[in-house]
């Protein structure tokens, strides 16, 4: 029984990875779980220069899902090489970092300087973050923009490139064909969605931000749809991240098309969720003698 996955160049020791955002930089979850475990794990986003993110409320839970809109909060890229990467090298696992930037030149930079940091293993480029004013959004939500962006990210980072698609449009497959097409050498299908929750008593929004990113269960079967679309029109492994709170989840992930899975919101109800879906894909494949996770990838039956 192998768990064993190939994302760009690549190995991973199984599919479960930490969604960006949910897991901090794996520390803050030492207690409840052994980062090492894990596939992989992926950092918050992280910028150029610090970012002080949006004021709060933050967050609001809605309806099977939650409502966030940190807008990036980070110390920028060199305290994190400098001060946080040392810490977190322990880990036996895949180290990916989650890049975002105000314009081209911004992310650029970011993934220059991280290609020559040999303990990061991958970025993921977040072109789908839905609450900061510049940069984000736009890259993934408009084709040109996406391209010139790759483009330029690939004539500088060599290592292996994840681009997190935004669910926010209406058909992701187009994305997802160009981010092959300019070198990437995955997808992650995909990020929040834009939403809006209003207080009823104060009639104000429960966010300072006014809109947010919903995740969560009730994302799950909008992002199932959009990884089978996906799976359709590109060769390239598919992360899916939306709404995976058990290992069931992961397993029709598996089945419509992704390599890998990303644990988020699952990771502020129960910190050990990672590592409970994975041991729940492990008896899976055990129960149902299935050799390898591989065999099951995109084998939905239409
Ligand atoms: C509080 C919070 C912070 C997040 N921060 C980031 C981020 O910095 N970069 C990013 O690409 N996605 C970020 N996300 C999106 C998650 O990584 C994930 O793609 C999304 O929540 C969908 O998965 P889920 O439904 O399992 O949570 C964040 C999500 C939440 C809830």
């Amino acid at each position: 029984m192998s768990t064993k996955i190939d994302i760009g160049k690549l190995t991973l020791k199984n599919p479960v990875l930490t969604a960006s955002g949910t897991f901090g930089y794996g520390q803050e979850f030492e207690s409840f779980i052994d980062p090492s475990l894990l596939g992989g794990i992926i950092m918050k986003g992280t910028t150029w220069e610090p970012r002080e993110g949006n004021p709060a409320p933050r967050m609001a839970e809605t309806s099977a899902g939650m409502l966030n809109a940190v807008g990036l909060q980070n110390k920028g890229v060199h305290h994190f090489i400098d001060k946080i990467l040392p810490a977190i090298t322990k880990y036996d696992t895949k180290i990916i970092v989650n890049v975002a930037g105000n314009d081209v030149a911004d992310y650029v930079k970011t993934a220059s300087l991280l290609n020559d940091i040999e303990r990061v293993d991958a970025i993921e480029l977040n072109v789908s973050c839905p609450n900061v004013k510049k940069g984000g959004i736009q890259f993934g939500t408009n084709e040109n923009l996406l391209k010139e962006l790759l483009s330029a990210v690939r004539h500088v980072y060599y290592k292996t490139l994840i681009v997190k698609l935004s669910p926010n449009v209406t058909k992701i497959e187009d994305f997802a064909k160009i981010s092959e097409s300019e070198g990437a050498d995955a997808i992650t299908v995909a990020n929040t969605f834009l939403g809006m929750a209003i207080d009823i008593n104060t009639y104000k929004p429960k966010l300072s931000n006014i809109t947010g990113g919903l995740s969560g269960p009730a994302i799950k079967p909008i992002i199932m749809r959009m990884v089978y679309q996906c799976y359709q029109v590109v060769k390239i492994p598919i992360i899916a991240s939306g709404g995976i709170m058990h290992w069931q989840d992961a397993i029709e992930y598996f089945l419509a098309g992704a390599t890998a899975i990303q644990v988020g919101t699952a990771n502020f109800i129960n910190p050990s969720a990672s590592i409970e879906i994975l041991q729940g894909i492990n008896d899976y494949l055990d129960n149902n003698n299935i050799e390898s996770i591989k065999n099951i990838i995109g084998k939905v039956k239409i």
